[in-house]
């Protein structure tokens, strides 16, 4: 069966974003497909950090996900950073992948080109690449703002496999069909991410029921008063409307006509927002950082074998080392 991976870059406290994207989808397969959900905390790295943060940022990062049901006996959850094949596989695929084709990434367009520019955001999808081919993964569930850096792994897979032999199986990103991509609610247009310079419109996994009910309540909307379901034209109720439809599992376009005024859909939409987050808070604060090191180290060591096994067949289909 088709083996899956889903990384959270440790840059900032976990969003609703996070959750309806990627988080709830790869605890919802884990059962029916093999899983490998890792902390992107080398990624991480690819912009100015504190190193004390960023530790405690990823040890939140792997309790939230254990929180919201990762389960460390099905999945194999761990750190990066705690296996060096990532870093070595990276090297080997910036020697299959053109300098063009990543400078044209849109993230990298963004983000980066100003000085002080790290020249690893810029190789950034190379070590993602390197993440999902490590593990022979044929799908990645992944919002939308991740499918442009799927789509260069499949293609530096493709390439590989041409001019080496097969080695690497060729990923396909997954989106859900609501909430691929959360909007902030504060601006409708922007992405909801960890690190937006405002926090007013972005709804982390850790807020408090009072400031979630708040932001929500506050959402910006659209001219008008009907409730209807139009992302091109609507994206402020249209967002609210996807947030719900993620919670509930009803279409947005049925959800819609249930509601009169934009008032009572963000008042639903709290509610529903909070329900779904209060166990996952609650479950969150009972794990001690000393779960969550025995479960991401007991992770690295069943990962480690399957990684290791997968820089051997591409140093020897390159090369390098002796041949097997
Ligand atoms: P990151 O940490 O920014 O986000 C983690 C996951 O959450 C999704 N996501 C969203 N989905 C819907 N709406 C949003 N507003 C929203 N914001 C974030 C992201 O698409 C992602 O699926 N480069 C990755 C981390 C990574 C990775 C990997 C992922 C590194 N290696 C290998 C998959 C496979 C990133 O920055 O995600």
């Amino acid at each position: 069966t088709d083996r899956r991976i889903s990384g959270f870059k440790p840059t900032g406290a976990l969003q609703l974003g996070n959750y309806l994207g990627a988080i709830a989808p790869v605890v919802r397969g884990q059962h029916a497909q093999p899983t490998v959900v890792f902390v992107a905390d080398l990624h991480a790295l690819t912009v100015p950090h504190d190193p004390h943060r960023l530790r405690e940022l990823s040890l939140q990062v792997a309790g939230l996900l254990l929180a919201a049901g990762v389960d460390p006996r099905r999945s194999v959850l761990y750190r990066q950073s705690d296996l060096p094949a990532h870093a070595e596989l990276h090297y080997l695929l910036e020697c299959v992948a053109g300098y063009g084709e990543v400078h044209r990434m849109i993230q990298f367009k963004e983000k980066g080109g100003g000085s002080g520019t790290r020249l690893s955001l810029l190789t950034y999808p190379v070590l993602m690449a390197a993440d999902i081919l490590l593990h022979d993964i044929a799908e990645v569930p992944v919002g939308r703002d991740q499918r442009q850096h799927v789509e260069l792994t499949r293609d530096l897979a493709l390439r590989f496999n041409e001019r080496y032999g097969p080695v690497f199986t060729v990923p396909r990103a997954v989106l859900p069909e609501v909430a691929a991509r959360v909007a902030d609610l504060a601006d409708p247009t922007a992405k909801m991410g960890k690190t937006n310079a405002s926090t007013n419109g972005v709804l982390f996994l850790l807020d408090p029921p009072d400031v979630l009910r708040r932001k929500i309540m506050r959402a910006v909307t659209d001219a008008g008063t009907e409730v209807g379901y139009d992302p091109e034209r609507k994206p402020g109720v249209s967002n609210l409307l996807d947030l719900l439809s993620a919670c509930t599992g009803e279409a947005p376009e049925r959800i819609a006509p249930q509601y009169h005024s934009y008032g009572s859909l963000k008042a639903a939409t709290a509610d529903a927002v909070i329900a779904m987050l209060e166990p996952i808070q609650r479950r969150y604060h009972e794990l001690t950082e000393s779960d969550i090191e025995t479960a991401l180290e007991q992770g690295a060591d069943r990962a480690r074998e399957r990684a290791d096994a997968t820089v051997q067949r591409v140093k020897s289909a390159m090369g390098l080392s002796r041949h097997t």
